[in-house]
């Protein structure tokens, strides 16, 4: 099977584990980057011996990229897959899909009607744990999942925030914990609890004075199963202690996933610390498999970079999806119900009701 050639847009933090996937997939011919800022992409060009690129319509033109993977700060995400998907190129893109809910349209809009794939990053849905929770949900094992709950208690401080222009505000971020740290458990919710009928939430900034987002969100979900959910997010425990998704089924059985241990990893500038693992597993019949998922875990932890092994796995799907014209592991689509997710949050505070879905973007 012929490669497909590729390219990279944003050379920052997390455009590094792109590049080093990029580089290294079979399914992959890399051929470009691009960064409004030239020494990045000229750094990026001869690490990668790749061509570089400032402007994406010209990288794109000049390139020909059959798919692209999009590492900008998320508002800026629409414009780069619009000017790819007018070209007919494809886009994975990273979390979140995009800032609003009418850019995320506008993308899938403009995806359809060229037929390209529009992909999202949520590379904790491959973590091992978070497979064998999946597996067990949709064999039934707990039930009908009737409960989910994500919590996160992690930490980012000054120097974070100000590492980049765009971080902490609302204008270039688009918001704070909700929008940057916690698209992969709200994706993750979706994924086990399915469509959301209703949430009600609130958010305030508790401990980190020089940013204008929030550094704590919490909601109530009404799943259109009937089952409940509920969030507690935030940046504000220093140092950090973890982020887990945990879900309760009809039967009465439990399945959990600490995704994190301590303060979630920073792209390119920490490393994952501690290997993913389950921390609850009471489906009847199995209580004792904890210790045997745990070594197992710790196992491939052991043999792999976690930090950059499933984003390697996120990007070879999507490649191979591009490739074999099937839908990617997680769609435009799924980007999108993580943007409804936070958007209904903010908007659940602004009005002071639980906000119905779907609602107009
Ligand atoms: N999946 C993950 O675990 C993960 C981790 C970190 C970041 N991210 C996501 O990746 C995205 C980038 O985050 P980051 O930490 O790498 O940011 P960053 O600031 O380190 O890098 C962004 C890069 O984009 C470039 N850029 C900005 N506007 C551009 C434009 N119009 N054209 C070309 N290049 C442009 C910047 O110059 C910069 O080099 C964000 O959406 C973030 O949420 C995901």
């Amino acid at each position: 099977m012929p490669s497909i050639r590729t390219a990279l847009i944003g050379c920052g933090k997390v455009g590094q584990i792109h590049a080093a996937a990029l580089r290294e997939l079979p399914e992959s011919e890399f051929v470009a980057v691009c960064d409004r800022d030239a020494a990045r992409a000229g750094a990026f060009a001869e690490r990668y011996g790749v061509q570089p690129f400032t402007d994406v319509a010209d990288m794109i033109r000049s390139a020909k990229p059959q798919a692209i993977v999009v590492c900008t700060p998320h508002p800026l995400h629409a414009e780069a897959v619009i000017l790819a998907a007018q070209a007919g190129v494809s886009a994975l893109v990273e979390k979140p899909l995009a800032a609003s809910l009418a850019d995320c349209d506008a993308m899938l809009t403009a995806s359809r009607n060229a037929g390209a794939k529009l992909a999202v990053i949520s590379q904790r849905r491959l973590y091992e744990p978070v497979q064998r929770m999946k597996t067990a949900i949709d064999a039934g094992k707990i039930g009908t999942p009737m409960l989910g709950v994500f919590s996160m208690f992690s930490w980012r401080d000054q120097a974070y925030y100000q590492s980049d222009p765009w971080r902490g505000k609302w204008a270039t971020e688009g918001g704070g914990v909700l929008v940057n740290q916690s698209p992969h458990q709200l994706d993750l919710l979706l994924w086990f609890m399915g469509e959301i009928d209703e949430i009600t939430g609130c958010w305030a900034n508790l401990n980190h004075p020089y940013i204008e987002v929030e550094d704590t969100a919490l909601a109530m979900i009404r799943f259109k199963s009937g089952g409940l959910g509920s969030i507690v997010t935030s940046l504000s425990q220093k140092p950090g202690i973890y982020t887990k998704v945990h879900i309760h089924g009809s039967n009465g059985a439990s399945v959990g996933v600490e995704t994190d241990r301590g303060a979630t990893f920073i792209a390119g500038v920490s490393e994952i610390a501690e290997p993913p693992r389950n921390d609850i597993w009471t489906i009847p019949g199995e209580e004792g498999l904890l210790a045997v998922f745990r070594d197992q875990d710790r196992k491939q932890f052991r043999a792999v970079n976690a930090t950059n092994h499933y984003h390697a796995l996120q990007i070879q799907d999507f490649l191979q999806a591009v490739r074999d014209d099937r839908p990617p592991l997680v769609t435009g689509d799924d980007g999108r119900a993580v943007v409804a997710m936070f958007t209904a949050i903010y908007r659940s505070q602004n009005e002071r009701r639980a906000i119905k879905f779907p609602f107009e973007a």
